[in-house]
């Protein structure tokens, strides 16, 4: 071996080094881990789950504690956030900060938690906030980064502020045309600068499914990875997926202003499973697929081709508790069901598969059905499937394209019913009353064909009490907003652009 060659290895190896520091670790894969559920798997089992599925990262919407000494010493970098509701008292005290930043971020580093990042704020410029929040995030981004300073943090934790793709919009329906929404820019941009000035990312949730379902011209193939059919071409850029795109429109808008090197993380991106026509395990698997490949070939953007960033699958778990606001399939983002069962397959990389949760611990095996005495069409059936429907979220799943959205009117009211019992705990004198329209079986009513599984809830000893989760209002992305205009109009002029080609 020539020296040459040796020369060129120990660059390579130098390379490969400066890669690993700067990218904090290219292996493994990094998810997003919301507890907006009325019984969250139990936290231990959750890291456990992240683990054997090649999980290397995990994001969380605020600072749970439970969460937070599960995380410990597992060997997994951690985001924790400031929910937006958690920024009023941090924009003008930097004392509170500091207390912030000991409590929250210093306390859990000293107990082993691999925290790296300190997410301020969440999607806080999104349209439906109405600026309630966008003039806070700078100045709580400022005084947290002087907080991390003093506590002698800033080598090892960074700041990121996780936005909405509605921060940004392209005048021309090409990734090329991409700036700030107008009238917020004058607010990002100073953002956006003081967090490059001081070398950190910004993360950027990308949704190509709500693109789809607000859209139902979007072209349903430019959604996913490997498509075809569908090409745009910007000038010397070619682009086949809605992900690329889209980011291309962010790296084409920090361009623009002055902030073209900006190191830009995917805080959210995913697909639901249930809720909605396109939402269902095929899709999800096909998505999925498309993106792990993706990362694993560390291929970027036609713009950032050698720079594929992290990237926060949304999410790890399905969370029943969610709003259904956005829509019937906010409560299944979930990868995973929300025992940590497998929904789908997915190829890992070198062969290794999705591997499901283990040492879950249930409730009994019983379930509240419709009697096989009551009429179907008994008037006080549409009151209490309202109850039901009202205080659960397992009315999602039979609409029409769900996955209960074929079986017959009785089983469709059972699964109802059930999700409420689950949801209080089989609570046999209060959860499964309707008026003497149920009972309550150890047969499960699952129909042995089809998509359509009844649950059976969580052992609730394994959780924390609900009071612990009621304190973290709206924390977990999504909970609240109803539009994504902008991604919408984003959509649609991609998707001219497309028809035209
Ligand atoms: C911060 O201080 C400014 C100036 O005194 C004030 O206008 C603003 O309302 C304060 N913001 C918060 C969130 O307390
Ligand atoms: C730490 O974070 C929690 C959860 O967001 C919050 O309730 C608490 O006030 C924070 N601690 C301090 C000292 O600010
Ligand atoms: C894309 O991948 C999915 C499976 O991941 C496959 O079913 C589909 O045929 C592929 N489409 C194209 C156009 O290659
Ligand atoms: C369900 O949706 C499919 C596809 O959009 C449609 O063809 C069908 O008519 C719908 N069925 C009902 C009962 O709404
Ligand atoms: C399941 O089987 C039942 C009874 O044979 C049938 O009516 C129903 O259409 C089947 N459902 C699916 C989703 O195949």
């Amino acid at each position: 071996m020539g020296l040459r060659y040796v020369g060129s290895i120990l660059l390579g190896v130098m390379i490969w080094m400066l890669r690993g520091e700067n990218a904090k670790g290219v292996e493994g894969y990094a998810c997003n881990w919301g507890r907006v559920s009325s019984r969250p798997l139990q936290a231990s089992v959750t890291v456990q789950l992240m683990k054997d599925n090649k999980f290397t990262k995990a994001k969380l919407f605020d600072v749970d504690d439970d969460a937070l000494k599960a995380l410990a010493n597992s060997g997994i970098q951690v985001m924790v956030g400031i929910p937006n509701d958690g920024l009023a008292p941090l924009v003008n005290d930097s004392k509170a900060a500091e207390e912030w930043v000991a409590q929250n971020v210093s306390a859990y580093i000293k107990s082993g938690v691999d925290i790296r990042y300190v997410a301020v704020s969440n999607e806080a410029f999104l349209k439906d906030y109405k600026d309630k929040y966008i003039y806070d995030v700078l100045p709580v981004c400022k005084n947290i980064y002087n907080a991390l300073e003093k506590a002698g943090m800033l080598k090892k934790v960074d700041v990121t502020v996780p936005l909405n793709a509605d921060i940004y919009e392209s005048y021309t329906g090409l990734p090329s045309g991409g700036d700030f929404r107008y009238n917020v820019k004058n607010v990002v941009v100073p953002l956006l600068k003081f967090l490059n000035d001081k070398g950190f990312p910004v993360a950027i949730n990308i949704y190509p499914f709500l693109s789809l379902y607000y859209s139902p011209q979007f072209p349903k193939e430019y959604a996913f990875f490997n498509s075809t059919s569908n090409t745009l071409y910007d000038g010397k850029y070619t682009y086949t997926n809605a992900f690329d795109g889209n980011l291309d429109t962010l790296a084409a808008s920090l361009e623009k202003n002055e902030l073209g090197s900006m190191g830009i993380i995917v805080g959210e991106v995913g697909w639901p499973t249930d809720g909605n026509i396109n939402a269902n395990n095929e899709n999800a698997q096909r998505f999925y697929q498309g993106l792990i490949d993706r990362i694993n070939k560390k291929q970027g953007t036609p713009k950032r081709p050698d720079d594929m960033p992290d990237v926060y699958m949304f999410g790890l778990l399905d969370e029943d508790a969610k709003s259904t606001l956005p829509g019937n399939f906010e409560p299944h983002w979930g990868i995973f069901n929300y025992d940590g069962s497998i929904k789908y397959q997915l190829d890992l990389g070198n062969g290794d598969k999705l591997v499901a949760a283990k040492g879950v611990k249930y409730m009994k095996k019983q379930w509240c059905v419709l009697s096989p005495n009551a009429n179907i069409y008994d008037p006080k059936m549409k009151d209490n499937w309202n109850i039901a429907c009202g205080t659960s979220t397992g009315c999602t799943s039979v609409g029409n394209g769900s996955s209960c959205g074929e079986v017959d009117d009785r089983t469709k009211a059972s699964f109802a019913f059930n999700a409420f019992y689950q949801v209080t705990n089989q609570d046999n004198k209060e959860g499964c009353k309707f008026n003497g329209l149920t009972i309550v079986t150890d047969k499960d009513p699952s129909p042995s064909n089809g998509t359509c599984k009844f649950n059976v809830a969580l052992d609730p000893s394994t959780s924390p009490p609900p009071h612990s989760r009621k304190s973290h209002p709206g924390s977990n992305s999504m909970a609240t907003p109803t539009t994504y205009p902008n991604s919408l109009l984003l959509a649609i002029s991609i998707f001219l652009m497309l028809s035209s080609v």
